[in-house]
C-alpha cells in the first residue's frame, strides 16, 4: 500500500501543488456557486476530531465533505475514547480502517505526527498549537482573488506568534512573498517552532507601526489562543500596544487588505472599525476555507485532476 499524502504543515505542498490547489479552488468555488454537483469522493468517508472547539473549521470540512458526495463523522475528546487516554497510535490504526481521510484538531503537532504514522489514510492537521495550514490555504487564495498572486508581496503579522503566524512564515518561504512580524517583547517567533528553514523571507519588528510599513496585507489573531487560556490576564496587558487600528492600516499600502482568521475580539486586537471597515475581506477569507478545503481533499485522495 502506498504511503498517504498528508498535509500536517503548510511545507508538505511544493509551490507547484499549491499553484494547483488555488486553481482548483477556484473551479470547485464556481462550480459551488452555480449550483453545479461536484461529487468526486462519493462513498468516501472524513471522520474529524476535534480537541479544540470550532465553528469554521468544523462546518467547512463538514459542509465540504457532503459537497463532494461524501459523509464526514464527528468525534471529540469527551465522547470518544480519545479522552480517556487511547493511545494516539491505536485511535489512528482504527480509525484509518474506516474512513477514507481524517481531520484533526488538537494540541501539540506531536499528536498529530505520531497519528499520522499510523494512519492509513490522508491527515489533515485542523489546528495544532504550532500551525494552522488550512487557514493559512483560504487566506492566501483570498488575496490571490482579491489582488492577484502573492509573490513577492508583503504581509504584516501583528500580534502573537501563534499558529497562525507562524503558517504564514512556512507559506512565505514555499511561495517566495515576505512577511514583516511584530510581537511584544517575550513574543517573538521561534523560528524552529515555526519550521522555518530560514531563507530569510521573514523580519520582524519591534514597533507594529514600523511592520505595517508598506504592507499588501495586514493580519493579525486573538493574542490569546485555544490551550493558553491560564495565560489571558498577562497577555491582555502585554499585547496593549499590539491592535490593528485605522492608523496602523493607513501606514499600509492603500489597497492594503485586512485578513483575521476568526474568532475576532474587537477592542483587543482589532478595532471595529477595520474588521467591519471596507479593508476587511474576513467573510471572503472564511467561505474560502470550504472552497480551499474541498480542493486538498480531492487532491489528497485523488491526486490532480482536470476534469
Ligand atoms: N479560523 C478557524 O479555524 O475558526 P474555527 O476555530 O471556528 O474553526
Ligand atoms: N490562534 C487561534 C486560532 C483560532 C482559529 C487559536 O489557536 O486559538
Amino acid at each position: 500500500m502506498a504511503a498517504p499524502r498528508h498535509f500536517l504543515q503548510f511545507k508538505d505542498l511544493s509551490s507547484d501543488e499549491l499553484d494547483y490547489l488555488f486553481e482548483r479552488s477556484r473551479i470547485i468555488k464556481a462550480r459551488f456557486k452555480a449550483y453545479q454537483r461536484h461529487w468526486p469522493l462519493q462513498d468516501r468517508t472524513l471522520v474529524m476530531i476535534f480537541e479544540k472547539a470550532s465553528t469554521r473549521t468544523r462546518l467547512s470540512f463538514e459542509a465540504g465533505m457532503h459537497q463532494l458526495g461524501g459523509s464526514a463523522i464527528y468525534l471529540n475528546t469527551r465522547d470518544s475514547q480519545l479522552g480517556r487516554g487511547e493511545p494516539v497510535e491505536d485511535a489512528a490504526q482504527v480509525i484509518s480502517r474506516m474512513s477514507d481521510i481524517v481531520m484533526i484538531r488538537t494540541f501539540e503537532q506531536d499528536i498529530i505526527e505520531r497519528f499520522a504514522r499510523h494512519s492509513r489514510v490522508p491527515v489533515i492537521n485542523g489546528l495544532t498549537n504550532e500551525y494552522h495550514p488550512c487557514q493559512i490555504l483560504a487566506d492566501i487564495f483570498t488575496f490571490i482573488e482579491h489582488r492577484g498572486p502573492i509573490r513577492g508581496k508583503t504581509v504584516a503579522w501583528i500580534g502573537d506568534s501563534n499558529n497562525v503566524c507562524n503558517t504564514w512564515l512556512q507559506a512565505a518561504e514555499v511561495l517566495d512573498f515576505n512577511v514583516h512580524v511584530s510581537t511584544p517583547p517575550g513574543y517573538e517567533v521561534e523560528a524552529e517552532r515555526a519550521g522555518l528553514y530560514g531563507t530569510g523571507h521573514f523580519e520582524q519588528f519591534a514597533d507594529p507601526m514600523a511592520a505595517a510599513q508598506g504592507a499588501d496585507l495586514v493580519t493579525t489573531d486573538v493574542w490569546t489562543s485555544m490551550g493558553f487560556e491560564a495565560e489571558n490576564e498577562e497577555r491582555l496587558r502585554d499585547f496593549a500596544d499590539w491592535q490593528v487600528d485605522a492608523e496602523m492600516m493607513r501606514a499600509a499600502k492603500t489597497d492594503a487588505v485586512f485578513m483575521h482568521c476568526l474568532p475576532a475580539h474587537r477592542g483587543e486586537e482589532v478595532t471595529a472599525d477595520v474588521i467591519d471597515g471596507p479593508q476587511s475581506v474576513v467573510w471572503d477569507e472564511a467561505e474560502n476555507r470550504l472552497h480551499t478545503q474541498k480542493a486538498l481533499m480531492e487532491f489528497l485522495l485523488l491526486g490532480r485532476v482536470n476534469d
